[in-house]
């Protein structure tokens, strides 16, 4: 189907666009009383993402409420090692939770293939819903974690700081470190495929915790799992979120993707001094911009902008909108981009 607005899809492809388009990282979330509305109707954040009407409704709320260029589908990046075989919980106030864990190489057994129409059928359908009630008005974004995250949660069992146990894993045992990696590649492979399949139309990797690795070890243990993810989808454009990567982001830059997300800690002329005019380069504005007053919000998007220089950029900020922001200044950041 031919959408109305594509210009998320043109800045990724590096065609000229007639503004900048903006979407933000958990746009559909606790920041709308409408999304509170209709997650208070239900038991909790799993049912909600495992219902798909109530997913595809809460993925449109930002598109209606905030006049993003972008949907996102609403889902979690932990989806994926409940498919292999590790169930997650998402406990109220405190974050996700996985009663069981990857201690030793005899836990893989526990570990089975992704067969998405089997394992993860809501997400899908989540994203054919959507499609159809967004009925082109902006392109979906379909994701996933990137193997290195994943890896975190899945070795680690809830967030920490320095993911330490997951960082030795990689010292002590290559072997189950590299099984493991290898195994949520190919999950992550087919997932993504299956969301493109179901309608997304364009896809995003998140490596949230990517900046806890030295470039040397995220060389050897991210780098080629993000390569064969970025080889393996050629059917739509590719953006690549590696959290907290400045330090390696020449090494980002030789990956097959279209876009690659910056985080605020990374100077945008910088990163485009390292791509060029081979990528788009998304973000970036620090989300606790969005804690100012409304002319501060403004006078700092207009300096984002221009820092990005008009080009191959999509708007965004770097990193997730955080929950206690008030939805006016989110309002005044897209608008205020939509104006330049
Ligand atoms: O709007 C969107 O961006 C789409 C939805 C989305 C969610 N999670 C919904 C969510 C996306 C893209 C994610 C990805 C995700 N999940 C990441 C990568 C992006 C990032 O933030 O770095 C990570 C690391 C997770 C893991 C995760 N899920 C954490 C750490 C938490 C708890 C902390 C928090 O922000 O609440 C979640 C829960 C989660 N995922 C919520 C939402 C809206 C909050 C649940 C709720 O509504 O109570």
């Amino acid at each position: 189907m031919q959408l109305k607005n594509d210009l998320l899809l043109r800045a990724a492809r590096g065609e000229k666009t007639e503004r900048t388009p903006v979407w933000l990282m958990r746009q559909a979330g606790r920041i709308l009383p409408e999304y509170r509305a209709v997650r208070e109707s239900l038991s909790g954040f799993k049912e909600l993402v495992e219902t798909p009407e109530r997913a595809a409704e809460v993925t449109i709320q930002p598109v209606d409420l905030l006049g993003v260029d972008a949907a996102i589908i609403f889902s979690d990046i932990l989806v994926i090692p409940e498919a292999m075989g590790l169930p997650y919980e998402l406990v109220e106030k405190v974050g996700p939770r996985f009663p069981e864990v990857i201690n030793s190489r005899n836990d893989l057994n526990r570990l089975h293939l992704v067969e998405p129409e089997e394992h993860l059928g809501y997400v899908l359908d989540a994203i054919k819903i959507t499609k159809k009630e967004l009925d082109g008005r902006v392109p979906l974004i379909g994701f996933a974690g990137a193997p290195w995250t994943i890896l975190c949660y899945m070795i680690e069992g809830k967030g920490t700081k320095a993911w330490a146990k997951a960082r030795r894993l990689l010292w002590e045992d290559e072997v189950l470190a590299r099984t493991l990696l290898e195994q949520i590649t190919e999950a992550t492979i087919v997932y993504l495929k299956a969301q493109v399949a179901a309608g997304a139309d364009l896809v995003q990797v998140f490596d949230s915790w990517a900046g806890v690795l030295s470039k040397e070890l995220y060389n050897k243990f991210a780098m080629p799992y993000m390569k064969r993810i970025c080889d393996a989808i050629t059917e739509v454009p590719v953006t690549v979120f590696a959290k907290g990567g400045g330090h390696f982001f020449e090494d980002l830059a030789t990956l097959n993707c279209e876009t690659l997300g910056l985080d605020w800690n990374i100077a945008p002329e910088r990163a485009r001094e390292i791509v060029g005019d081979t990528k788009t380069l998304q973000g970036n504005l620090d989300p606790s911009t969005l804690y100012g007053t409304h002319d501060q919000v403004i006078e700092h998007t207009k300096e984002m902008l221009r820092r990005f220089g008009g080009h191959r950029h999509i708007a965004n900020l770097g990193h997730g909108v955080y929950p206690d922001i008030d939805p006016e200044r989110v309002r005044t950041f897209i608008q205020t981009i939509k104006e330049y």
